[in-house]
């Protein structure tokens, strides 16, 4: 057996998803995704830079031949968001005719992945879906469709597997919070 260590003891953001429940989400979320795309190859972008350990997990667990892309956005700084949408890395092929799926950490305000939505279908994709690890419904301003999402959270500040508070804690194996300051 491989026993999983990680995170940086008695200081840790305190749990809300243990590495188990996420693996477990994970495998089921690839399980859907590879029936629903069953016959095609879609181009999954992963959103940098939170998605990038969600999305590892998740493209070793798809049956689908799948092309792995990336965007850098921006629109957070430290915890707060500021409504505004930057683009700091594109992806580097063209999409035209492309079954995309969308790799986030999290939907939140909804305001990135609007954004990104709108700009992919000026692209000519032939269809975009989204898959969010976890979904913080409390905070939306922009209606967003979600086709898969992995846990619903509350409206609490969510670090761990990707998850940053300013550059900080992307590397817990789990999911934590952050109590206020
Ligand atoms: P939105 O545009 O408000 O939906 O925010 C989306 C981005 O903000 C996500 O992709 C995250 O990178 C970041 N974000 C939102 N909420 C949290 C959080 O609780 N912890 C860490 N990052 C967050
Ligand atoms: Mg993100």
């Amino acid at each position: 057996m491989i026993v999983l260590t990680g995170g940086r003891g008695a200081a840790d953001p305190e749990t809300l998803i243990t590495e188990y429940e996420i693996q477990e989400k994970v495998n089921e979320l690839a399980s859907r995704i590879s029936s629903d795309y069953e016959g095609k190859e879609p181009v999954v972008i992963g959103v940098l830079k939170g998605a990038w350990i969600f999305m590892a997990d998740l493209v070793r667990r798809l049956t689908l031949p799948v092309r792995c892309d990336f965007v850098r956005l921006r629109s957070y700084q430290g915890r707060e968001s500021t409504g505004k949408v930057e683009i700091l890395m594109d992806t580097t092929r063209s999409l035209e005719g492309k079954d995309v799926l969308i790799v986030e950490d999290i939907v939140d305000t909804g305001i990135t992945m609007d954004y990104l939505l709108k700009r992919l279908r000026e692209r000519g994709v032939r269809s975009v879906e989204i898959c969010a690890l976890l979904d913080k419904p409390s905070r939306r301003v922009v209606d967003v469709s979600i086709k898969y999402v992995g846990f619903t959270v509350p409206d609490k500040f969510i670090v761990g597997y990707g998850l940053d508070l300013d550059q900080e804690f992307r590397n817990l194996p789990y999911i934590g919070v952050i109590s206020p300051k």
